[in-house]
Order: structure tokens, then C-alpha cells, then sequence
């Protein structure tokens, strides 16, 4: 009985776990309530303030990482009666969403202006914590009807407006102050050259002041479209926000003076929204194009294509030699003349008794295989369904959950792999394999996982993964993925034949005469992970700023092209350095494949993680949080490319083996 009522349970919890919101259109009638729900505060690279005169001017800031959960206490934002949590998906809320109703009253068709909408008293110390926010620019995330409130961007290059993701916090003036008092009062009685001096003293010493407003007015813009019979449907969500000085409570009227708040003493804000209705020709299917805006002046198209072409043009060119090497290899020692018994062999052809020998531990580098491919093909496949768009950037989560999904069904594939390279090595405990497999990685990712979510607990960020998720998660290993993952070790165990090598392994290894430098492992994947990386680098731009910033990723045609590019140069360099270092004797290829395709690629991907950040400007937490996940996401692209080049290493040496004749 109690399984029972246990498996309901878990049945419920993944259902629940999986539910996408935004699947449908919601049809309104005039008067309907729309919901406006609120999400976490993020940091935005996007980042626009005014100068003196009133100017926009936007700049990136890239330092923080955090996020805020909305009613986090220390804004004092206003709630509603009852705070409660919308249904989100599995995967947005593991990417950081946090998602809560809201007091705002929206109904279809019925403008208002200037809504009271509660009176909150802030802190000085609390308006210093948000002064801070505002001056690292961060972000509010609302949903209206699904869609997430705007705000409207007009891009200077292609002379259109689009929709960014979000609204600010705050706004920010700068200010210049000059320290007038440092210039030396005898200026006038010296040298013309000493005075231009001084003077550029006094040009070095203006300083930039930011002086960060509070937004305590949204002005919100619903664009809807009519659909005949009273019917209606929202197909736009704009916010301006606003901040003003107030002359009374409640009061809207423009006063040209923004609110600062006062770090000395308790501050009272008054916040208040208006909403304007305004009709549009945009169809529900087509709302989210105005969001889907390719607006960053770091994507050059061109650049990208050029690049692409450079990596295609060098793989081409590579291939063209090997298989040139490998031909005049294979008619050289296909061709030996019988009644010639000094068979002068040099070359691969020597270490055929070799190459097949057992590598230093292979039930670890079997299993880093495995689990490398499993997570290869997850982000394959979820790449390839978003390129489909099967998997939208509409449906929040949507992304997150399919790879959830997708690597909890190819633990079969994860097993089978490990178990089948196992096989190859002729390891003798397959038994230990088969138990291995599903624990270690998924285990590691999850003890990771574990800690640096106990940390993020202690550092107040609404970033802090439920337990119910993370529950919901270890559950579906448990019941799903190490099940499917002993079936495919079974099954491998029965059906793998990559144990079936093509020549005779000698019993006593052989000596390895000493290597060229740069086909040792360190400069070999150091060299080769330049080409790796160099293929995917341009994306990984995008990547991170979707995953730090909040912005949205839409370009999965162009990064399934990447990949397919990335997983080429990664294949083609692992078998090049295996080929040339075969044909100076080193036989000892298994490890050398891992690395080569993986160490040099992921400490690319490390360092440019560094870069990408400034990091001294966080705080520890946050250089803390972002090392961590840094590290993780190294970590599993050394898996992913090391498990690349030790296959292709792997079935480049069967293939080439059994094409020449060994007596
Ligand atoms: C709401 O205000 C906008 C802008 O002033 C106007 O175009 C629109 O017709 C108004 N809608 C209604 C329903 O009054």
C-alpha cells in the first residue's frame, strides 16, 4: 500500500516537474484578468543609463551573478495578499527561475493611470543594498500572460526597435565631479608647459559619479489583438519604468526630479503603474519575434562564416594528407615482396602487437567514456530539437527539461558505451563496470551539485535549487536512469563485439623509444585543443551570456553547425596526433586519445570563463559560485570531448589494423 501511495507521489512529482507553461494561446474578453507574474532579479549585461544631458547610453557590465528572488525582504517590493509560487518545469527552476503572482491588477482593455499600489518604508541600510543593485544594473523579470514584460530597444544598426529581455531596477545618471581642490593655488606663476600640465591634471581628476534612481512607477504597455467576437489576445508586454520625485503620495504628474534613495535613513516609496491597452496587427503566433532580435554587436555573421570556412578548408586539407600517409603506408606494407626476408617494417605496422594491450585503469577511462558520450548525445539531440524548433525559447524550460529527460534515458547508451570499451581493453571485472557506470559521473554531478547549493544557501541567493526538485531528480535516477543503465551494460555484455581486435597482442610490452616534444600528451592536446575550441568559441559567447545574463539563446541552427564543426576538428586532430605518434613506436594510445581530444579544448573553455568575467569586482561569494559552476561546465566538456577523441582514436586504430596483413 505504501509503494503505492510512494509511486502516486512520484508519478505527481514529475508531472508536475515537466509542466511547460506557455504551450497554448489564452484567449481574453474585456474585463479578464491577465496575470502578471514576477521572477527573479538578474544581472544584465544590457545596461543603459543617462549622462548629463539626458542621453542613453548603454554599456556592459559583466561582474555579477547572482540573482535575487523578488520578495527577497531587503527591496521591500509590494506584494500581494497571498504570495504564491507558479508552476514551473523542472528545468527552469534548476536554470535559476523563480517564479510569484504579483499585486498588479491587469484587465483586458482597461486603461488606468497612475494605480496606487502600497506604500513601503526602506531601510538606509537595505537602500544601500539596493543602490548597489541598481549601479550593477540589474533586472526585472515579469511575465504578462506568458510573455516577458520588455523593454522596447532601439538598435542604432539596423535602424529597428526589438524587445529586450526585462526592465531595470533602477536608473543611473552620471555625473562628473572635479577635485578642483588638488590644483596648486601658484598655477598662475608658472611656465605656459607647467600650466597645460596642470591643466591635464585637472582633466585626469574629473571623476564619474553614478548616481543610482529607484523605479517606483511602471508604465505597462499591453499591445493585444482582436480576434473578432469580443475575443482578444495579448500579443506584447512592454514596460517603462519610471522614477519619480513625488510632490504628494500617489501622485504621477512628472516633476522632473528622480528618486534617490537615502542610505542615512528610512526611506518612504510610494510605488504605483499605469496600463495602456493599444491594439496590434501582430498575430499570437508571431509574438515572440519582436524578443527573438539579433541585437548584440559582437555577433558578426561574417566573422562566424569566415571562421567556419578557415576550420573546414585546415579539416580538409588534414584529411588529405592522412589518407595520402595511409595509402602509401598500406601499399608499402601490403606489397612486400615474399622472397625479401629482411622486411625492413618501420613504421605503425611495428606496434601491432601492442597497440591492443590493456591501458592503466581501464574501468576509469571506460566509464569517462561512456558517461562523455552519453552527455555528447544529450546535448546533440537537444540542440538538434531546438534547431527544429521543437524546443522553443518561448516555453520556458523547456530546454533544461529536455536535457534533464534526454540524459536520464541515454544512461542506456552511457552503459553501453563504458561496458563495450571495457570489452575492447579486455578488462576482466565487467561486473564492476556495470555497477560503475550509472553512479560515478551522475554521482559526482550531483555531489557537486549538492555542495555548492548548500553554499548558495548560506549566501541568501534565491538561486537555491528546492528540495522537492532536487529530490524529484535523485527520485528519477534512481527509478529510471540506473535501470536503463543495467540494461544497456547487459546488453552490450551480450551483443558488443569490440573485443574481436584484428591482430595478436604480445604478451610482453614493448619499450617506447623516446618522442618528438610535440606529440607528448600536454603539447599534443594543447595544440590540438586550439582547433577544438577555435571551432566553438564564438557561440560559447552567447551560451554564457544566456546562462549569466538572462538572455535569451535562440540561434540553435548556427550552434548545431558549430557543434558538428567542433566534433570534426576534435576527431580529425585526436587520430592525426594518434597516427604520428604510432609511427614513432608510442603504442600507448587510450589515455593519450582522452586527453588530446579533451585537456587542451577544456582549459580553453576555462580560461575564456575567466576572461569573460571581471572577476575581481564580484565579492566572494560570487567569484566563489562562479568558479563552481565554471569548473562544472569544464569539467563536463572534458568529459564530452575526451570521449570524442578516445572513440575516434579507438575505431581509427581497429580500422587501420585490419586493413593490413600481419603474420
Ligand atoms: C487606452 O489608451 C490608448 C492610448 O492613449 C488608446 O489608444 C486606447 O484606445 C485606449 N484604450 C481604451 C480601451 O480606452
Amino acid at each position: 500500500m505504501n509503494y503505492v501511495i510512494l509511486s502516486l507521489l512520484f508519478c505527481l512529482s514529475v508531472v508536475e516537474a515537466f509542466n511547460l507553461p506557455g504551450l497554448g494561446p489564452v484567449t481574453y474578453q474585456k474585463g479578464d484578468d491577465i496575470p502578471l507574474l514576477v521572477n527573479h532579479l538578474t544581472p544584465s549585461m544590457h545596461f543603459h543609463h543617462k549622462n548629463e544631458e539626458g542621453k542613453d547610453i548603454s554599456t556592459a557590465k559583466k561582474y555579477v551573478v547572482h540573482s535575487y528572488d523578488y520578495y527577497y525582504e531587503k527591496f521591500h517590493f509590494c506584494q500581494p495578499v497571498h504570495i504564491e509560487k507558479a508552476g514551473s518545469s523542472i528545468g527552469s527552476i534548476l536554470f535559476g527561475d523563480r517564479i510569484y503572482n504579483s499585486p498588479f491588477q491587469l484587465n483586458m482593455l482597461e486603461n488606468k493611470t497612475c494605480v496606487p499600489l502600497c506604500e513601503s518604508i526602506i531601510p538606509g541600510k537595505d537602500a544601500e543594498f539596493i543602490n548597489k543593485l541598481i549601479k550593477n544594473g540589474y533586472y526585472q523579470n515579469w511575465f504578462i500572460d506568458g510573455l516577458p514584460a520588455a523593454r522596447e530597444v532601439y538598435d542604432k544598426r539596423t535602424k529597428s526597435s526589438f524587445y529586450g529581455n526585462g526592465f531595470e531596477l533602477g536608473l543611473v545618471e552620471i555625473r562628473q565631479t572635479t577635485g578642483d581642490k588638488l590644483l596648486p593655488d601658484s598655477v598662475h606663476d608658472i611656465s605656459d608647459l607647467a600650466k597645460r600640465d596642470a591643466k591635464n591634471l585637472v582633466q585626469n581628476l574629473i571623476k564619474e559619479v553614478e548616481v543610482p534612481y529607484f523605479v517606483n512607477h511602471f508604465d505597462i504597455v499591453i499591445e493585444y489583438h482582436e480576434r473578432g467576437n469580443g475575443n482578444y489576445r495579448v500579443v506584447g508586454a512592454t514596460v517603462n519604468p519610471v522614477s519619480i520625485a513625488r510632490k504628494s503620495a500617489g501622485d504621477c504628474t512628472p516633476t522632473g526630479k528622480s528618486l534617490t534613495l537615502n542610505e542615512e535613513e528610512d526611506n518612504n516609496v510610494h510605488s504605483t503603474y499605469s496600463v495602456t491597452f493599444v491594439p496590434s496587427k501582430t498575430s499570437w503566433v508571431t509574438r515572440w519575434d519582436k524578443y527573438l532580435h539579433v541585437y548584440d554587436p559582437k555577433i558578426q555573421w561574417f566573422s562566424l562564416i569566415n571562421f567556419s570556412l578557415i576550420v573546414i578548408l585546415l579539416s580538409v586539407i588534414l584529411i588529405n594528407s592522412l589518407l595520402k600517409a595511409l595509402k602509401s603506408d598500406f601499399a608499402r606494407y601490403n606489397n612486400i615482396n615474399l622472397d625479401d626476408d629482411v622486411k625492413e617494417e618501420s613504421g605503425w605496422k611495428l606496434v601491432h602487437g601492442y597497440v591492443f594491450r590493456i591501458p592503466k585503469n581501464p574501468m576509469i577511462l571506460s566509464i569517462l567514456v561512456g558517461s562523455g558520450f552519453q552527455l555528447f548525445l544529450v546535448i546533440v539531440c537537444t540542440v538538434f530539437l531546438a534547431a527544429i524548433d521543437i524546443l522553443s525559447p518561448i516555453y520556458r524550460g523547456a530546454l533544461p527539461t529536455a536535457m534533464i529527460i534526454l540524459y536520464i534515458l541515454f544512461g542506456f547508451i552511457s552503459s553501453y558505451v563504458s561496458m563495450g570499451v571495457y570489452k575492447f581493453f579486455k578488462g576482466p571485472y565487467w561486473k564492476v563496470n556495470m555497477l560503475l557506470t550509472p553512479i560515478l559521473v551522475p554521482g559526482l554531478i550531483i555531489i557537486t551539485f549538492l555542495a555548492l547549493n548548500l553554499f548558495l544557501m548560506f549566501s541568501e541567493s534565491s538561486s537555491v535549487v528546492p528540495a522537492k526538485t532536487i529530490m524529484t531528480l535523485i527520485l528519477l535516477w534512481f527509478a529510471v536512469s540506473i535501470p536503463l543503465s543495467v540494461a544497456g551494460s547487459l546488453m552490450a555484455q551480450k551483443k558488443c563485439h569490440w573485443d574481436e581486435h584484428p591482430t595478436v597482442t604480445n604478451q610482453i610490452a614493448k619499450v617506447i623509444p623516446p618522442q618528438k616534444w610535440y606529440l607528448k600528451t600536454i603539447p599534443a592536446s594543447l595544440i590540438g585543443g586550439l582547433f577544438s575550441f577555435g571551432s566553438i568559441s564564438v557561440q560559447l559567447y552567447f551560451i554564457y551570456t544566456s546562462l549569466w545574463f538572462n538572455n535569451i539563446f535562440y540561434m540553435y541552427g548556427f550552434l548545431l553547425f558549430s557543434i558538428c564543426l567542433f566534433t570534426m576538428t576534435i576527431t580529425l586532430v585526436t587520430i592525426l596526433f594518434t597516427y604520428h605518434s604510432l609511427c614513432q613506436e608510442n603504442w600507448k594510445w587510450q589515455w593519450r586519445g582522452f586527453f588530446i581530444g579533451g585537456l587542451g579544448c577544456s582549459i580553453y573553455v576555462l580560461l575564456h570563463s575567466l576572461f569573460f568575467i571581471e572577476l575581481k569586482l564580484g565579492g566572494f561569494t560570487n567569484i566563489l559560485l562562479y568558479m563552481g559552476y565554471s569548473s562544472v561546465v569544464t569539467a563536463l566538456i572534458f568529459l564530452v570531448t575526451g570521449s570524442v577523441g578516445f572513440l575516434s582514436s579507438m575505431f581509427f586504430i581497429k580500422r587501420i589494423f585490419s586493413s593490413v596483413k600481419v603474420d
